[in-house]
């Protein structure tokens, strides 16, 4: 029997990626940056995350956000190269879960900001990463970064993620949706204008000023 969560769409492909191997501009500015306490919204296979763990080398905390399969996937590819400095925050494929969803737990138990250094890299689109962004403002240290993946993609333009490639993203998303690249609205709407945001690497890194709350 189909049950409910069977028959509404997941908002995102289950199918393999076009990631090729880390995304190695985060890698080095996250070495750059000397923070310690890394979260990845959206690991997948966990190639950028691997390389952030070598480097930290067991300090620190490196937080992993992404659907319950990929993110015990790659917590057990990182403990297995025996970091064990990792946090696993899964999620299930209903429609309106997210990484967002995990950003609320950790917002609701309080206390001082856990993270230093954030990459947003899950589905890229204003429905979740406006959130996202919003949320992690409330979760980074002052002096801390946020770091965006792909400040031109398109859901149109996606091998993976187009309506061709994913029927499900005609029925998600508007036409205009569709073609609007959604990070660049995030950050030009939200992150850029924010006074307490310094622009380090064009549409892509940003730091959160020190005298920031
Ligand atoms: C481009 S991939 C991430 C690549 C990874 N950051 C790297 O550098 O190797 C995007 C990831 O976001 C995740 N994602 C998209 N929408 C999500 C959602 N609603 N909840 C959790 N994860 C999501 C996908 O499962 C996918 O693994």
């Amino acid at each position: 029997m189909t049950g409910f969560a069977d028959a509404v769409d997941p908002p995102f492909t289950r199918s393999e990626l076009l990631v090729d191997g880390p995304n190695e501009q985060t890698v080095e500015l996250f070495r750059a940056s000397g923070c310690r306490r890394y979260a990845e919204l959206g690991v997948y296979q966990g190639d950028t995350a691997e390389r952030i763990a070598d480097h930290l080398a067991g300090d620190g905390e490196i937080h992993l956000f992404d659907y319950e399969d990929r993110v015990s996937a790659v917590a057990e590819r990182l403990r297995a190269r025996g970091h064990a400095n990792v946090v696993a925050h899964p999620n299930t494929w209903r429609t309106f879960d997210s990484y967002n969803w995990s950003l609320m737990a950790l917002l609701r138990r309080g206390g001082a900001p856990p993270f230093d250094y954030v990459f947003i890299d899950g589905a890229h689109t204003w429905a979740f990463d406006a959130l996202a962004f919003l949320l992690v403002d409330r979760l980074l240290a002052p002096g801390g970064y946020v770091d965006f993946d792909d400040y031109h993609w398109t859901l149109a333009a996606s091998p993976s993620m187009s309506p061709e490639a994913f029927p499900p993203t005609r029925r998600l998303y508007t036409d205009e949706q569709i073609d609007a690249p959604q990070v660049a609205l995030v950050v030009d709407l939200l992150v850029r204008p924010d006074d307490r945001y310094e622009e380090l690497v064009e549409n892509k890194l940003f730091r959160k000023r020190p005298e920031a709350r």
